[in-house]
């Protein structure tokens, strides 16, 4: 393997491996429990030793009303068959570099009442119908993975954050109904965001308050912003991580309540220069008597309502180059974006309405929403904007 591609493989790996809690599975998942009854589910970036993922449906296996539970394992995923000493139907040890799958349609309850660690560990410890050896690692763009992810009914994961485009490409490809976690950057991605805008991909509800906590081999601690990781509880900490479902859900369907107005308040609602919209910067001061083009931050998407306001587009393809506007200087290039045109008094001042959209995975705020050219600018360039318009 060429070094660069060693090297991205192990940034990758480093990006990729961070394990979801219990709790945050089992809240997000409380609000889908209808469309789980008779389904496959299929979990495909998950160690069945390890994944919450694995353990919750197991635990809610017979609660819920599965028909069957398939969760593939990666081979390179670091901490194979770290916890228990493990064997395979075979009677071989469990170890890295193999993927593996766990394929159920029962979960037996010692006690009858429900499944206990104590029977879910009998399970996963069970020659005939515990955990088998795929023939490859497990990749979930292989031909085997690939022939599990044909049976199943829903798809439920997290998987790597660095081929999310890949992974949800593959889920629309084959057509199935999924509930996945990954980062609000992909919110923009050009292979990402047309599904979004056709209703074809949604967000869920989310990390409360957006702080979501992932657990990571204390080998890969090292490296992270100060606050990231938190050597107390093994745990990082990212702020714009949420959930992307196709399945439906109350919350977009309840109407945002809007009691701001923009007409007699015309100046609250500038226009971009590069685009016939006016700008929004708070979900909340989106005004209830407009409806003509509205920018509005991207957070707005945890709030939308595909009844309530169609999406238009996004700043990243609407906006017109900025050197067909304005001369070079009087604005920060960059890739496309919309600009507001700035008063020079006001060049240096940033407003903090918008930290939430540029806030990393890696937990890293960028401290300011709006980039200001130096010695002064005449438009300030804005994070991305999503285009929205009211139904009528
Ligand atoms: C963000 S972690 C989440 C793990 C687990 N789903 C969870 O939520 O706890 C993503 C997982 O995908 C695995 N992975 C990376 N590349 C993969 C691939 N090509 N196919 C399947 N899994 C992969 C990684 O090893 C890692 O365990």
């Amino acid at each position: 393997m060429a070094k660069n591609e060693t090297l991205s493989k192990a940034k990758n790996a480093k990006k990729d491996e961070f394990y979801t809690q219990y709790e945050d599975i089992q809240e997000e998942l409380n609000h889908y429990e209808k469309h789980f009854q008779g389904q496959t589910i299929l979990c495909n970036c998950d160690d069945p030793f390890e994944s919450n993922f694995c353990k919750f449906f197991l635990r809610n296996f017979n609660y819920l009303g599965l028909k069957r539970l398939i969760c593939t394992s990666y081979g390179t995923s670091p901490i194979v068959g770290r916890q228990m000493s493990l064997f395979d139907d075979q009677d071989e040890p469990v170890v890295c570099g193999q993927g593996y799958v766990m394929d159920i349609s029962a979960v037996p309850m010692a006690n009858g009442r429900g499944v206990s660690d104590v029977d879910i560990e009998a399970l996963l410890r069970s020659k005939r119908r515990g955990v088998k050896k795929l023939k490859g690692d497990g990749d979930f763009r292989s031909e085997e993975c690939i022939a599990y992810l044909k049976q199943a009914d829903i798809v439920v994961t997290n998987p790597p954050f660095s081929l999310f485009r890949e992974y949800v490409a593959q889920l629309i490809e084959y057509g199935k109904k999924f509930l996945i976690i990954g980062s609000k950057n992909a919110i923009t991605y050009k292979e990402i965001f047309p599904l979004i805008q056709q209703n074809k991909v949604w967000l869920g509800y989310g990390f409360r308050k957006d702080d979501a906590y992932f657990r990571i081999p204390p080998e890969r601690a090292a490296g992270y912003a100060s606050g990231v990781y938190n050597p107390d509880t093994g745990l990082v900490h990212f702020r714009n991580c949420t959930w992307y479902t196709n399945l439906d859900h109350a919350k977009r369907h309840e109407e945002l309540i809007l009691y701001r107005r923009y007409y007699g308040h015309e100046e609250d609602y500038p226009r971009y220069a590069n685009y016939d919209a006016i700008n929004v910067d708070k979900v909340t001061d989106i005004p209830c008597d407009y409806f003509e083009e509205i920018g509005v931050p991207i957070t707005y998407l945890d709030k939308h309502n595909p009844g309530q306001f169609e999406i238009i587009g996004a700043s990243r393809w609407l906006g017109r180059p900025m050197s067909e506007i304005a001369p070079k200087g009087s604005y920060v290039a960059g890739g496309v974006r919309f600009y507001l045109p700035e008063p020079l008094d006001k060049a240096n001042e940033t407003s903090d309405n918008l930290l939430t959209d540029e806030t990393r995975r890696d937990g890293a705020t960028v401290a300011c929403t709006t980039e200001l050219s130096s010695g002064g600018a005449k438009y300030k360039r804005l994070y991305d904007r999503i285009i929205i318009r009211r139904k009528m």
